[in-house]
């Protein structure tokens, strides 16, 4: 068995061989002077597993490179963090629906295609054999036995937050926004007290930092002990981790879907158990 690591996520791709006692193949990626990227993959036989996230363009076009050089086998692949699922609706009349184009052409080349915890039922409705892992119960187990309860930063990720705190044995609830008049929005926990409490925000994606910022302020300015922000996908674009440092959230936790310094919790165990199961079929 192969696994074939894609330049988005290393240190993955190794954990991911080595619970799968695959070998990696050899592989060079390069960029020419003009920007076009280059892909090589050297004899590698099947099974062949390719791991490739989609957190930036120069990923995506890796991706469709590692798919064409390997066109005359039929990859499982595993793209830890399925970029471009936001753009899944037409918001605007003549938008382009990203991740309807992305999920066509993985599908076309992959066997199989992989991901973790997809940003929305309707980016995932695009594929037709999308096989989803949720890495909500590893956020819950970092913070079982630890005296925390866990909020959803919007009612749109509760039923993410659920799972976490089912495994973390903890409390629950969502921050709730209620217009109070017309200049007056009030955001605050639905049905929790959270004064002297340690507060763990969950949300699948932090990209900006700006939706947990915002919750942290609410939480404090409620009484809330100590702040911890944890996600699935650490996209953490530009200065976000400073400026949810500087909101006074003391410790950020992410997985390794997209391999930050956040990233203290490995997926690499329920990736591999998924790619065994199909090996098995
Ligand atoms: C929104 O639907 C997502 O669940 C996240 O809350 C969002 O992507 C976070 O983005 P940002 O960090 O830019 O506020």
């Amino acid at each position: 068995m192969y696994v074939v690591a894609g330049p988005s996520n290393p240190q993955l791709s190794f954990k991911i061989a080595n619970e799968l006692e695959a070998r990696i193949a050899k592989t060079t990626f390069k960029r020419f002077p003009d920007g076009e990227l280059y892909v090589r993959v050297e004899d590698v036989k099947e099974p062949v597993i390719v791991v490739q996230g989609i957190t930036s363009n120069d990923d995506l076009v890796y991706l469709l490179l590692l798919l064409d050089a390997l066109s005359s086998l039929e990859p499982i692949l595993v793209v830890p963090y399925m970029g471009y699922s936001r753009q899944d609706k037409e918001f605007l009349k003549g938008e382009a629906i990203s991740i309807r184009i992305v999920a066509k052409i993985l599908e076309d080349f992959a066997k199989n295609v992989i991901t973790v915890n997809i940003h929305s039922n309707v980016a995932a409705s695009y594929f037709k054999k999308l096989i989803h892992v949720d890495a909500m119960p590893l956020i819950g187990e970092y913070f079982k036995n630890k005296d925390v309860i866990m909020i959803s930063p919007d009612f749109g990720s509760l039923e993410r937050v659920k799972v976490a705190a089912k495994v973390a044995g903890c409390e629950y609830d969502y921050l709730e926004k209620k217009r109070i008049n017309a200049e007056r929005v009030e955001v605050k926990p639905k049905a929790l007290d959270v004064k002297d409490k340690s507060v763990v925000l969950v949300d699948d994606i932090i990209s900006t930092g700006g939706t947990l910022v915002e919750a942290a302020k609410v939480l404090l300015n409620s009484g809330a002990k100590q702040i911890y922000a944890a996600c699935v996908h650490a996209v953490l674009v530009s200065n976000a981790l400073n400026k949810l440092y500087l909101s006074g959230i003391s410790e950020v936790i992410a997985t390794d879907t997209i391999e930050k310094q956040v990233s203290k919790i490995s997926v690499s165990k329920i990736l591999s158990e998924k790619i065994k199961e199909l090996l098995k079929k």
